[in-house]
């Protein structure tokens, strides 16, 4: 994979000869003819380094080198600049140009100083991953997750595995119930024994009473057989039993009798079986609802729900995003062929900023069909699903004339919070003021910390 230099010069001799130098040295080069053409370009396409003339029409160097140090801070950016104007060199320093050459070109000196510059940006790039690998430690089995509240969850997995307890894993579809029923079992002394797992909601009344709980050969039309259950399958190990809020009051019952009692018989049997086994729930439901609407068993509940592991949905923990993105990266580069090293830093941005109304399921789907997709070192903007893509639009903040300062700047952190979604440490990033602050003005104004919907209150953990 090649490395793409942008070339910013008014004067067509000098990119036109920068272009075909760099190009001889394996580099692919976009050239513009000055600082509004090369934002244009830089908006469009990845872009690894940029070497720009100061004094342009239009768009100058130094408002060329500002703009790229605000939106991609580590793309280095080398200044051109004529024989004597070293102040405006100086200056472009300040605002984080890498270096300045001054004219006539030394090509050799750029050359060299490009490739150092592209090889301390890639490994910076990969030592960024590598971070992100060692944090993907913090797991356990292979639930991979960094916030306070995945933390929390670790925390109570290891606690609850190694008893009896029953457990009720509650969420959002696609947050990981069915990894943290595997996870248990796994840290369980029953790890030896079957986990066996039953989709409630994909098996017809009738059959799941069968299923659970076996049947006797001739117990209905089409029993040739005797059937053993998965009750009696998962003797002295675990059952789990995934979208539990669907299940009817008839079958309701008939599991709250195996948890009291330990027994229960086969259909159309007589015998009575004994079973030892550990139930691990899971539902999307809220059950407390469904008990109150008449459809759900309290007593159950209570049987199923000694102990209560709720998955937050993924958007609101926001810091695992990266994390997880990395290691499917990974997995799938591997999966398909691929020596694909990360992401770009604007559809890194995209990736986070999104609300991942499918959680984890949808973010994993996404980096899958983005590696497909992938054709340079790096993940593009371009290569990811519309709905992360459709995060990274630009957007304006429109503020009213006669406003006054202050009116203004309650609009801009109104807004600025819905479109990260409420996240207030990101805000107080992009308006450069601390979160101290940020939560004083907050106060002060009275904003209400809205989503992007702007119909909810978003709840931040303390931090
Ligand atoms: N913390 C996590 N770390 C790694 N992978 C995860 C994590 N959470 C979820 N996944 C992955 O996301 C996908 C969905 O997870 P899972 O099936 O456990 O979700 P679920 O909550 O059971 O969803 P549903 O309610 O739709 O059944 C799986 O591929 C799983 O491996
Ligand atoms: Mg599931």
């Amino acid at each position: 994979m090649k490395f793409t230099i942008l070339i910013v010069d008014d004067e067509r001799n000098i990119r036109d000869g920068l272009a075909e130098a760099f190009g001889m040295e394996g580099y692919e080069t976009v050239v513009a003819s000055d600082g509004q053409e090369g934002m244009k370009i830089l908006d469009e396409r990845y872009i690894d380094l940029v070497i720009t003339d100061l004094k342009m029409a239009k768009v100058s160097g130094t408002e060329l080198l500002q703009h790229v140090k605000r939106q991609w801070q580590n793309i280095p950016v080398i200044i051109i600049t004529a024989h004597g104007d070293i102040s405006e060199a100086v200056q472009a320093m300040q605002f984080g140009a890498l270096d300045f050459i001054t004219k006539p070109l030394d090509l050799d000196h750029l050359l060299k100083l490009t490739k150092n510059a592209l090889e301390f940006r890639e490994l910076s790039i990969k030592n960024q991953e590598l971070r992100e690998e060692i944090e993907a430690q913090q797991r356990i089995s292979s639930i991979i997750g960094k916030s306070p509240a995945m933390r929390k969850i670790f925390d109570l997995v290891r606690k609850v595995a190694p008893t009896k307890a029953n457990v009720l894993v509650t969420g959002e579809s696609g947050v990981g119930k069915e990894l943290i029923a595997d996870a248990i079992h796994n840290l369980s002394p029953r790890r030896d024994k079957p986990l066996v797992k039953v989709h409630c909601a994909a098996l017809a009344e009738s059959l799941l009473e069968s299923e659970l709980f076996g049947h006797e050969k001739g117990a209905f039309t089409g029993a040739q057989t005797k059937k053993r259950g998965r009750f009696e399958l998962a003797d002295s190990g675990s059952l789990f039993l995934d979208e539990i809020g669907e299940i009817n009051q008839n079958v309701q019952i008939k599991i709250l009798r195996v948890l009291q009692e330990k027994k229960f018989e086969r259909v159309g049997g007589e015998s009575t079986i004994e079973v030892d086994v550990r139930i691990i729930a899971a539902t999307n439901k809220d059950l407390k609802q469904e008990i109150s609407e008449g459809r759900f068993r309290e007593d159950l509940y209570y049987r199923l729900n000694v102990v209560n592991i709720e998955v937050p949905p993924l958007r609101e923990r926001r810091e695992d995003i990266p994390l997880l993105a990395t290691t499917f990266l990974q997995e799938f580069s591997q999966e398909n062929g691929k020596e694909i090293e990360g992401f770009e830093p604007r559809a890194r941005q995209a990736l986070y900023a999104y609300d991942w109304p499918g959680n984890v399921r949808e973010l994993r789907n996404c980096i899958e069909s983005a590696i497909v997709m992938a054709s340079g070192r790096f993940v593009a903007m371009e290569d990811l699903p519309p709905g992360p893509r459709s995060t990274q639009e630009k957007r304006e903040i429109h503020i009213p004339a006669f406003s006054s300062l202050d009116e203004a700047e309650k609009i801009l952190i109104a807004e600025t919070l819905a479109i990260t979604g409420g996240n207030k440490t990101k805000t107080a990033e992009i308006l450069k003021i601390g979160r101290k602050t940020l939560y004083q003005k907050i106060e002060e104004y009275g904003i209400d910390v809205l989503d992007r919907q702007g119909s909810t209150k978003v709840q931040e953990p303390r931090s």
